[in-house]
C-alpha cells in the first residue's frame, strides 16, 4: 500500500527570500508557499516574480517533500497571473483558496495542465458546496481554514472549536466520498501548545489526515498526532493476525481485546500499518512509540 504522508502543511509567506530558503530546513511533509493572505496587497506582485529564481532552490532543499503553491483566490485581480506562475513552476499542487464554484475550479484545472489542486473549503458556501467541488477533475484533496471560515459565518473562536464542528465534518465527508484527503485549518495561536495538540486531536479523530500549520514550531506536534501511535500499530498487527487465523479456519470474524473484529477492521490495519511505514521512512530517528 502507497500511503503518502501528509501530516503536516507548513504556510510560508513567499515573500522574505530568507525565509523561504529556510522553511526545507523545517521539516513539514509539506511546504505551502503563500501568495494569498500571508501577504499584504501591495507585496503580491513583487513576491510572485521573485518565485522563478526562488523555486529550483526550494525544490531542491526539499528532496522527497512536496513544495505546494497557494495562489490568489478566483476573485481578485491576482488570480490570473498566480496561475501563470504555477502553471510554470509546476508545484506538487495548487491550492486555490475560498473555493466555492465547481465551474472556476474546472477553469484552473484547466490552466494548470494537470498539476492537481488542493481545494481550501473555507466560506459557508464553500461547506455547502463540498462534496460537487471533491469531485472536479484534478482534485487531490481539500483544506479546511478555521479564520475564513468564521468570518463567512460569524462564529466566535472557542477553545473547543465546537462553531466549526459541522464545517469540518463536511469537509471529511465530503472528501472521503469522492475518494481524496483532507486537511484540517492551521491552530492560530503558535504559542499555544497544548491547544494545537486539543486542535489536532480533534481532526484526528474527525478522519482528516493531516493539519495546516503557521509556524515550524508546531510540526512535531502534527507528525504524532497525524502518524499511528505505538498502541495503534500492536492493535492493527493483532486484528490483521486474528482476521488471518479466522479466515484459515473459514471463519470471517474474530475476537480481538475483547471485541469482534471483522475484514474491513483489517483493511483499515493495514492502512495503519502502511502509514506507520511511511512516517518511519521519512524520519528514520523518530521513537517508534508515540
Ligand atoms: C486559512 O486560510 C484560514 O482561513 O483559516
Ligand atoms: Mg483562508
Amino acid at each position: 500500500m502507497n500511503e503518502t504522508l501528509r501530516r503536516s502543511l507548513l504556510y510560508v509567506p513567499a515573500v522574505d527570500p530568507a525565509v523561504l530558503a529556510k522553511a526545507p530546513s523545517r521539516g513539514a511533509d509539506v511546504l505551502v508557499v503563500d501568495l494569498e493572505d500571508a501577504l499584504h496587497p501591495d507585496a503580491k506582485d513583487e513576491a510572485r516574480a521573485g518565485l522563478a529564481s526562488l523555486w529550483p532552490g526550494l525544490l531542491a532543499a526539499s528532496g522527497e517533500r512536496e513544495v505546494f503553491l497557494r495562489v490568489n483566490g478566483a476573485d481578485t485581480p491576482w488570480h490570473d497571473a498566480d496561475l501563470a506562475v504555477a502553471a510554470a513552476l509546476r508545484p506538487a499542487a495548487v491550492v486555490l483558496p475560498k473555493c466555492e464554484d465547481p465551474g472556476s475550479v474546472s477553469a484552473a484545472h484547466q490552466r494548470l495542465g494537470g498539476i492537481p489542486l488542493m481545494l481550501m473549503v473555507e466560506t459557508a458556501r464553500g461547506v455547502l458546496a463540498a462534496a460537487e467541488l471533491a469531485r472536479v477533475d484534478g482534485v487531490a484533496g481539500l483544506v479546511f481554514g478555521a479564520a475564513d471560515f468564521r468570518k463567512s459565518v460569524r462564529a466566535r473562536a472557542s477553545a473547543d472549536e465546537l462553531e466549526l464542528l459541522l464545517a469540518r465534518s463536511g469537509v471529511v465527508l465530503a472528501a472521503r466520498a469522492a475518494g481524496i484527503e483532507a486537511f484540517d485549518t492551521p491552530w492560530f495561536d503558535y504559542r499555544d501548545p497544548s491547544g494545537l495538540k486539543a486542535s489536532a486531536e480533534r481532526a484526528r479523530g474527525l478522519g482528516f489526515d493531516g493539519k495546516t500549520a503557521i509556524h515550524p514550531g508546531q510540526l512535531a506536534q502534527l507528525h504524532q498526532t497525524f502518524a499511528p501511535s505505538a498502541d495503534e500499530v500492536a492493535r492493527a498487527e493483532r486484528v490483521i493476525t486474528a482476521i488471518e487465523e479466522a479466515a484459515l479456519r473459514g471463519r470471517g470474524v474474530a475476537t480481538v481485546d475483547g471485541e469482534l473484529v471483522e475484514a474491513l477492521h483489517a483493511v483499515e490495519a493495514r492502512r495503519i500499518l502502511a502509514r506507520r511505514a511511511a512516517a518511519l521512512r521519512r524520519d528514520p530517528a523518530a521513537p517508534r512509540s508515540g
